[in-house]
């Protein structure tokens, strides 16, 4: 679409959200201990289980008017339509005029799934299909690298949507991992991130995948121009490149120019957005980390969370319920983040992957249409596994002045039983969760005998949202449906905030200046930029001598 598109109904004249305005200041006064006392059976009413994921939404603000108007607020948005116009392949991301289709990377082969009149699908399980049988090459040993030793160490050279995924995935997988290989990504331009990454290992050993969907991005050319001198230092032959150097990208000619042949490249489509990519082939490393049959577990994870965002009604659907609930505490309760907590030690990179899934997508002040926003949209989403955070910043969650929606994430069974870690790792998600909820009244700290000056101090609110997600076991499919499940909450999102959730022009204006100010770094420049950033230009000058 080259043309802008046809005007939407502004978000505040919908009749839902003008109600859901009216309906918030009915509650505003309501605490969640009223709400569960006026309704014995709340635990079981606000809840889902769908796909093996049990959702508990009771401990939010909210009555059976509130998820009526919510769901109602959906429906007016045309979240229904734009769900279908996605799986559909049109081009909803109208600003770089492509459709959206990280769904038919997890597609099975017996979908069809068309962009521009031609099925996607067969392409995707042609890439899946190459990278599996390269992945087991390599595990095998198969693969040598150009001294006849086998690959031990992968290293993925990417940035953005070409690691954080990939980081978080090899993390949260780790268990299903091959234990006698190194796996490490690099991504920042900092050259220590490549030099920790690689001061113990041997070039004849190691493999580089160059993550890039552009092929451009400066960090991770930067570092693959490294990555190769740095082989090349102890190879010292340029067709050793071919046996340690792998390309993942959308960019065929910019791989050849870099010097890696395109029978070592991986391809994937524009209609992939960066941050939605890491179940296309810039997830090559997780394959590599667990095996195909793992990955493949892992995409039909994802499948069935597609499924179930397409198909179950909205009362019953779990991104469109999550989804919604954050705009309410984003846009009635004036909440600015929202803390995602698993208690699970192999998702510690999970929060980081989300703030470039939801951010990046949904950090947007332009409507589709192009008008500036009279509300809110994207909330700043950040988080740490449990229990850790309680020993940080839960403080402020309890007792700041913030609201802090949280959704804490936990697991019936641990990968790791060490005696009773586990329980009293979900003693803790229960328990915060209550707390949170629930809070400790001035009344109830007198009762405990505490001085009346210190009283104030010792009491919780309470008052507080939390979700609370349970999974039977981090397996691959599970992880899938976790992702996928976050993925579509920020297609909820950015449906009702009438936002672009697929581009991110954000990003363009300081990558341009950073060119810019790289050349004047490089040479003697006559610096025209504002005094502050001319004064740091000079000082830094001056600093690295
Ligand atoms: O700068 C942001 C961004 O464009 C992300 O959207 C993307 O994931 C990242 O850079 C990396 O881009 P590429 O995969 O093209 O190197």
């Amino acid at each position: 679409m080259s043309t802008a598109p046809a005007p939407k109904t502004p978000l505040g004249k919908l009749s839902a959200w003008n109600d859901l305005k009216q309906h918030a200041e009915e509650l505003r006064g309501k605490h969640l201990r009223e709400l569960f006392a006026s309704d014995a059976a709340r635990g079981e009413k606000f809840r889902v289980e769908a796909e093996g994921i049990y959702l508990d939404y009771a401990k939010n603000r909210i009555t059976d008017k509130t998820m009526q108007l919510l769901l109602e607020l959906a429906a007016q948005s045309g979240l229904r339509e734009r769900i279908d116009a996605m799986f559909r392949g049109e081009k909803i991301n109208i600003t770089e005029d492509r459709a959206v289709l990280h769904v038919a990377l997890r597609a099975p082969k017996s979908a069809s799934i068309k962009v521009d009149g031609e099925d996607v699908v067969p392409e995707v399980h042609t890439v899946l299909d190459r990278m599996s049988a390269f992945a087991d090459r390599l595990r095998s040993g198969e693969w040598k690298g150009h001294t006849g030793k086998p690959i031990k160490n992968v290293i993925n050279i990417g940035i953005g949507g070409s690691d954080l995924g990939p980081v978080m995935a090899y993390e949260a997988l780790r268990h299903y991992s091959r234990r006698d290989m190194n796996f490490r990504f690099v991504s920042n331009v900092d050259g220590t991130d490549f030099a920790e990454a690689t001061h113990d290992l041997s070039a004849d050993e190691t493999l580089f995948i160059v993550s890039s969907k552009t092929f451009t991005t400066l960090e991770t050319m930067t570092n693959a121009q490294t990555a190769r001198k740095w082989a090349l230092e102890s190879l010292k032959d340029e067709s050793a490149i071919a046996r340690h150097f792998v390309a993942v990208s959308t960019n065929a000619a910019e791989v050849t120019k870099f010097g890696i042949d395109t029978a070592n490249m991986f391809g994937f489509w524009d209609w992939v957005g960066g941050r939605y990519s890491m179940d296309s082939a810039i997830g090559l490393s997780t394959m590599l980390a667990v095996g195909p049959e793992n990955f493949r577990r892992l995409l039909a994870g994802f499948h069935t969370m597609d499924e179930h965002f397409r198909t179950a009604p909205f009362e019953q659907n779990l991104p469109v319920i999550m989804g919604l609930l954050s705009v309410w505490y984003n846009d009635f309760f004036d909440a600015q983040t929202v803390a995602v907590l698993p208690y699970e030690q192999y998702l510690k990179r999970f929060p980081a992957y989300l703030q470039q899934l939801t951010m990046e997508s949904n950090g947007k002040h332009v409507t589709l249409g192009g008008e500036t926003v009279s509300y809110q949209t994207g909330p700043v989403y950040w988080g740490e596994p449990g229990t850790n955070g309680q020993h940080s910043f839960y403080q402020l969650i309890h007792q700041g002045t913030k609201l802090i929606p949280c959704d804490f994430i936990g697991f019936g069974k641990t990968l790791n039983p060490l005696g009773n870690h586990h329980d009293l790792l979900m003693a803790n998600v229960f328990a915060q969760s209550e707390a949170l909820a629930f809070g400790k009244t001035a009344e109830e700290v007198k009762a405990e005998g505490v001085a009346d000056w210190l009283v104030p101090h010792k009491v919780f609110e309470g008052n507080r949202p939390s979700n609370t997600l349970l999974l039977k076991e981090l397996t691959p499919e599970a992880l899938g449906k976790l992702i996928a499940l976050y993925e579509h909450i920020v297609f909820t999102q950015g449906t009702v905030w009438q936002v672009n959730s697929f581009d991110q022009w954000g990003v363009e204006l300081g990558k341009v200046l950073a060119k810019k100010i790289a050349g004047e770094l490089a040479a003697p420049a006559d610096l025209q930029h504002d005094s502050s950033t001319n004064t740091l230009i000079t000082r830094y000058k001056q600093l690295r001598g």
